[in-house]
């Protein structure tokens, strides 16, 4: 691996994806034995090393869900509200529970009625409420069968409620583990922690059935809490503690400070203000695309380092401002500049097919954050869209793009543009369409089938394993044109190749 690069220094040359294939070493392990499993930051672990780009035509809360429950994790967008972006969390975290820490509460005396109405007005679904008095004391619990079977809507909670020595209970240390044991055995659906009488949390059978029934065929990304990880975009400066604040209250699990150039004074007083507000949240810093600057990030208290600045497929930075290093080097590069700090580098931008994705593991990224590739599945925010020829396509565009950056002030000060005046903007992306995908299951069925392969033929058992063991040489432009289908009068489709 460094002689590869030493080589490409001494030429001051620098390589990305398609510059570089890697060497067929010897292997004792079939691709679907290896483990695939990576970090994203320093305290948060995914199942695959994929991540959603927070981009608005690729990440929000349906995506973000249908990425942590492959085992990878989305980063929801910041081109709306921070109250909005919020609100995309809150669901993502309320997908799936382990403990509900704060259940919704209704006292004795509440009406079934008026109980209803607030369910109703509030767009609660359930109605499975703790019945808590005065003194802050568990009185019983009330459930959808009580509200059912109660013909008077003017009853009182007192009247319909399971008395509380009634009730299958638990100490609030309980863990989602022991709560399951418990229903189990109890045949009880819903379990209350109690803490000396007081209400200290609630777990529902329906939520842990699904968490524990068959734990081998699920890779979901969870936090402590079996609840979906979601992460989310913040940007720097001020708006960023505004929005850090609202996404801490909803339980994110790491906030990505998405800049175009992580590497400002703006850039890492973020960092700092973050760290120092929310230590038990991990910061995503970035984006740089060298070595000094991802330590510099490092230093600050990052907890990963997102790298790439141009190589994205809607980014034009590097032809508009002649900025940015080939991903390959840069990803590289980072790495070697952060040894011996135990920060995870994730390599953002550029990667076009699950090769890509196996070098970009190989050269010492731990995660890739993806948009393109995602942004054509279901999941996607945005509409299909069909063409007159038939193909079915969605949109797609850079958050520097014009569009974008008409929509928010704050996205525009991502590319150092603070006017709102169209004529005035100098945008650094594009706007574009993809070819619809299906569900983004499949698609990630495909890239960790291709990431599980490179590992098989490198003899790689983890990615660790991969990243030490890795011969990347450089490719001639002929070899390149061997590397993809030729000489055929046309390709069919396959799922996980196009061009
Ligand atoms: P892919 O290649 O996966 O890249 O589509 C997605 C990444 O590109 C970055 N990005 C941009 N970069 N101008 C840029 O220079 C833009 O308008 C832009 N929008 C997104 C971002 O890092 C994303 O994850």
């Amino acid at each position: 691996m460094v002689k590869l690069f030493e080589t490409l220094d001494a030429e001051f040359m620098c390589v990305t994806f398609e510059d570089i294939r890697l060497e067929s070493l010897h292997s004792d392990i079939l691709p679907p034995d290896t483990d695939v499993r990576t970090r994203l930051s320093r305290r948060i672990t995914l199942n695959i090393p994929i991540v959603s780009s927070a981009m608005d035509t690729v990440t929000e809360a349906r995506m973000a869900i249908a990425m942590a429950e492959a085992g990878g994790i989305g980063i929801i967008h910041r081109g709306m509200s921070p109250e909005e972006q919020a609100r995309k969390v809150w669901r993502v975290k309320n997908q799936r529970h382990g403990r509900i820490a704060t259940p919704t509460t209704v006292s004795p005396d509440a009406v079934v009625r008026d109980v209803l109405n607030m369910l109703e007005q509030n767009k609660r679904s359930f109605r499975t409420l703790p019945v808590v008095n005065d003194f802050g004391d568990v009185d019983g619990l009330v459930t959808g069968n009580d509200f059912d079977f109660c013909i008077d809507p003017g009853a009182r909670m007192n009247d319909i409620m399971t008395f509380q020595k009634d009730l299958v209970t638990a100490p609030k240390e309980t863990t989602p583990e022991e709560a399951y044991r418990v229903m189990l055995k109890t045949k009880k659906k819903v379990l209350l922690l109690l803490d000396d009488g007081k209400l200290s949390g609630m777990y529902l059978f329906s939520d842990l059935k699904d968490i524990f029934k068959k734990p081998s065929e699920f890779m979901r990304n969870t936090d402590a809490n079996k609840q979906l990880c979601v992460a989310a975009a913040v940007g720097s400066g001020d708006n960023a503690f505004e929005r850090a604040e609202l996404l801490a209250a909803n339980q994110c699990d790491a906030f990505q400070i998405d800049t175009a150039h992580g590497d400002t004074k703006t850039g890492i007083a973020t960092i700092r203000e973050l760290k120092r507000r929310y230590p038990h949240i991990d910061v995503i810093a970035g984006n740089v695309s060298n070595g000094e600057s991802a330590r510099r990030l490092a230093d600050a208290g990052a907890d990963a380092v997102a790298v790439g600045q141009g190589p994205g497929s809607i980014c034009t930075t590097r032809i508009v401002a002649g900025i940015g290093k080939p991903q390959v080097s840069a990803v590289y590069e980072s790495v070697r500049a952060l040894e011996g700090y135990d920060v995870p580098v994730i390599a953002d931008g550029g990667v076009g097919n699950s090769g890509d994705m196996v070098i970009a593991l190989a050269v010492g990224a731990s995660g890739l954050i993806i948009g393109r590739l995602l942004a054509g599945t279901d999941e996607s925010p945005g509409e299909k869209i069909e063409k007159p020829d038939g193909r079915i396509v969605k949109y797609y565009r850079g958050m520097g793009s014009v569009a974008v950056m008409r929509k928010s002030a704050d996205l525009a000060a991502k590319y150092g543009q603070g006017a709102l005046t169209v004529g005035k903007l100098v945008p650094e992306g594009i706007e574009g369409e993809v070819p619809y995908k299906g569900p983004v299951a499949e698609s990630l069925y495909q890239f960790v089938g291709g990431i599980r392969s490179g590992m098989g033929y490198n003899g790689a058992h983890t990615i660790a394993e991969l990243q030490e063991k890795a011969i990347p040489f450089r490719m001639s432009s002929a070899g390149l044109r061997e590397s993809h289908p030729h000489d055929l009068l046309h390709i069919t489709a396959a799922p996980n190749y196009s061009r």
